[in-house]
C-alpha cells in the first residue's frame, strides 16, 4: 500500500491520511455495488486509511454504512488495524422523537444501530453530527463520553458546531476525560465560515483537529462545471447541488482559480485541495468521489510546491465565501 501522508489531529497521539474518504454521496442501495467497493478499495490502496460514515447516509439512511459494513466483512476485515472508521448521529433520519438530535438516547441509540450496520465492534471516531439547541450541552457530552468509557468508539468528535459552542464543548469533554479529538466543519476556497468565525483559532486553543468536508464544494471546485453541467454530475443528480448556482458570478470566479491552477501546472480540484491542507490546524481534507480516477487524480494535490502569498491572494481575490453555497 502506498503510504499519503499522515497529519496529527489537534494536540491527541492520533495521526490521520492526509485525505479522508466519505461516504455521503453515491453510496447505497441506489447504486451498483461493484462500483461502490471498487471506489472505496481504491482509495484506500492510495493510502487513505480514514473512511467517514453516518447514520443517514445513503439512500435510504443507513444504506452506506451497511454497504462499507459488507466490503469491510469481504474485503478489509484484515486491516481493521489500519483503518479508522468514523460515524455520526443527530442529523434527522426519521420522525421518531429518538431519530433525530444531540440526547443521549438518540446518540448512543444511533452508535449501536451503527456498528450493527458495520459489522464491527467498535468505531474508532464517534461524532455528534450537528448541535442540537434543545439538548443541554452536558447530556451531548456524557453520550460521548459513554461511547468511548464502554469502548464502542475509541475517540469523540463534533461536527457542524459554531466556534463558541465547540470551544465550550471540548472543555466539557476534557473534564470528562474524553478529549475532544476532531471537529469536522465544511471549509473550502468558497466556504471560508472557519476562518471568519474564530473556529480555526479554538481548534489550536483547545488542540482539537479539523477533518474538513466538502473541500471541493461539492465538486464546485474543479473544472468540470466550466461550460456547464455534465450528464451525471452532482449538480444534476443530487438534492444537495443545485444547477442554479452555476451562474455568471460563479464561472467568471472559477474561471480565475481555474487560470491560476493552470499557472501552477496543476488543475483546479488539486489547487482547491491543498488549499485547505494548507493550515495546520487542518488534519485532513474529507473528499468524496465518483470514480477511482477522481481519487488518482485528487491525491496528487500533495505532489505541488506550497502556494506563495501571491497566489494565496488571487485564491482570496475570487474565492469568494458564499459562491454556489445554498445550505
Ligand atoms: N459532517 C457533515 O455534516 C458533512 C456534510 C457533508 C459532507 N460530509 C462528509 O464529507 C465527505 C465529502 O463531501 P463531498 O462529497 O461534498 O466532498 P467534495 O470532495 O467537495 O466533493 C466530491 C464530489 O466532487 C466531484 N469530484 C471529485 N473530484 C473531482 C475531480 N477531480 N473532477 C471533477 N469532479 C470531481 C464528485 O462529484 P460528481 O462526480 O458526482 O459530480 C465528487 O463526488 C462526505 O462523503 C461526508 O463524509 C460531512
Amino acid at each position: 500500500m502506498t503510504l499519503l501522508p499522515y497529519r496529527r489531529a489537534g494536540r491527541s497521539g492520533l495521526d490521520l491520511s492526509a485525505f479522508s474518504f466519505g461516504l455521503w454521496q453515491k453510496f447505497g442501495t441506489d447504486y451498483a455495488y461493484e462500483t461502490q467497493r471498487e471506489i472505496v478499495l481504491h482509495a484506500f490502496d492510495l493510502g487513505i486509511t480514514h473512511f467517514d460514515n453516518a447514520d443517514r447516509y445513503g439512500p435510504p439512511h443507513r444504506a452506506a454504512q451497511q454497504f462499507f459494513g459488507t466490503v469491510l466483512k469481504r474485503d478489509l476485515a484484515p486491516h481493521r488495524d489500519e483503518l479508522i472508521l468514523s460515524t455520526k448521529a443527530g442529523n434527522p433520519i426519521g420522525p421518531g422523537p429518538y431519530q433525530r438530535g444531540a440526547s443521549r438516547k438518540s446518540l448512543l441509540g444511533s452508535l449501536d444501530q451503527s456498528l450493527r450496520d458495520l459489522g464491527t465492534d467498535y468505531v474508532d471516531i464517534f461524532y455528534s453530527h450537528s448541535p442540537d439547541l434543545t439538548t443541554p450541552l452536558d447530556e451531548t457530552v456524557s453520550a460521548l463520553a459513554a461511547a468511548v468509557q464502554q469502548g464502542k468508539a475509541l475517540y469523540a468528535g463534533i461536527s457542524n458546531y459554531p466556534a463558541d459552542r465547540a470551544h465550550e464543548i471540548a472543555g466539557l469533554l476534557r473534564r470528562a476525560g474524553v478529549p475532544l479529538l476532531v471537529h469536522q466543519p465544511r471549509y473550502s476556497i468558497f466556504d471560508r465560515r472557519p476562518e471568519l468565525t474564530g473556529l480555526l483559532e479554538v481548534a489550536e486553543e483547545d488542540g482539537f483537529g479539523l477533518v474538513v468536508y466538502s473541500p471541493l464544494a461539492q465538486g464546485l471546485l474543479t473544472d468540470k462545471y466550466l461550460d456547464g453541467v455534465p450528464a451525471g454530475a452532482r449538480a444534476q443528480n443530487s438534492a444537495f447541488l443545485s444547477p442554479d448556482v452555476i451562474d455568471e458570478t460563479y464561472r467568471e470566479r472559477i474561471t480565475g482559480l481555474n487560470k491560476l491552477a493552470a499557472q501552477r501546472g496543476q488543475s483546479l480540484a488539486q489547487l482547491a485541495l491543498q488549499w485547505v491542507l494548507r493550515r495546520p490546524e487542518v488534519t485532513s481534507a474529507l473528499i468524496g468521489a465518483s470514480s477511482t480516477e477522481q481519487l488518482d487524480h485528487n491525491v496528487k494535490a500533495l505532489d505541488f510546491a506550497p502556494l506563495t502569498d501571491d497566489e494565496l491572494a488571487v485564491v482570496d481575490k475570487y474565492g469568494v465565501h458564499g459562491t454556489g453555497l445554498r445550505l
